[in-house]
């Protein structure tokens, strides 16, 4: 896992923006895969100026979304397939119809969550997962003690979960009690992960995250299992990791390409 102690969240979203283009070049259909949420936004914003420079192009590409709320209508204006085309299909230059997110309003919630478990595999896997984490260590909506091995499913959102995502809604109360998210395992079938966090409120899952143990309680965690993890924090996110010496001395000490 490469960890990097950001000063701000520009430089968070410059560094992570450089990791998603490079992890795209040379795909003629790239395969993105986004997550909805509070911190990538300044990295769509600044993938966005990227397209507009001509740095990459997603006009061809798909995006998978991570997951969705059961039982509102797409267009419900708080929907994570209504939120992700706002927030970065549109910006982007996705078009619409090669934009996937988990179906949470159909009465067989199981068989299409495995239809898009199936929908990734077709499209030969997302190239870069773009991640959050949640407060709780939680990726996608993958609450602590989810199967490290799960597949695209229904979940329950935890009662924490439910109140730092109440903001978006009038009162908790409209808030859904479950969702449908990509698995820990669909996740890790990414051929990398670009993971962005702010905020001393995301200090304890971050730190559990990184340096472990690699455990269902904080979900998270399974990605150091992954050989391919970018992760770009600022200085309160970081302010828990033990390491934290080591992520600086790294990443200002880069290989000499004669070496
Ligand atoms: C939601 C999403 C996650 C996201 C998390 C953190 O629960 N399902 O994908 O990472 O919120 O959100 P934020 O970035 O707003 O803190």
């Amino acid at each position: 896992m490469e960890v990097v102690i950001c000063s701000d969240e520009h430089e968070i979203a410059r560094l992570a923006a450089d990791r998603v283009v490079a992890d795209v070049e040379g795909a003629n259909r790239p395969i993105l895969g986004v997550a909805t949420g509070s911190s990538p936004l300044k990295l769509y914003a600044e993938l966005a100026s990227r397209v507009e420079a001509g740095d990459v192009d997603f006009s061809h590409g798909e995006a998978f979304a991570l997951d969705e709320y059961v039982g509102l209508p797409p267009e419900h204006p708080q929907s994570y397939r209504h939120t992700i085309m706002r927030t970065v299909a549109q910006p982007l230059g996705f078009e619409g119809s090669r934009v996937h997110v988990p179906n949470g309003y159909t009465a067989d919630l199981q068989g299409e969550a495995e239809k898009y478990d199936a929908a990734i595999v077709d499209r030969g896997g997302v190239d870069v997962q773009i991640l959050g984490i949640g407060s709780n260590g939680h990726i996608g909506f993958n609450e602590p003690m989810s199967s490290l091995g799960s597949r695209t499913r229904v979940k329950t959102l935890t009662q924490q979960t439910r109140e730092d995502n109440a903001r978006f809604f009038d009162s908790i109360d409209e808030v859904p009690t479950h969702c449908v998210t990509q698995g820990l395992g669909t996740i890790m079938d990414a051929k990398a992960i670009v993971l962005v966090a702010q905020g001393a409120h995301k200090a304890d899952a971050v730190a559990g995250m990184v340096e472990g143990p690699v455990t269902a309680s904080c979900p998270g965690s399974i990605l150091q299992l992954h050989p391919r993890v970018f992760v770009a924090v600022d200085e309160a996110a970081a302010s828990k990791l033990q390491h934290a010496a080591y992520f600086r001395h790294a990443a200002a000490t880069p290989l000499d390409p004669g070496v």
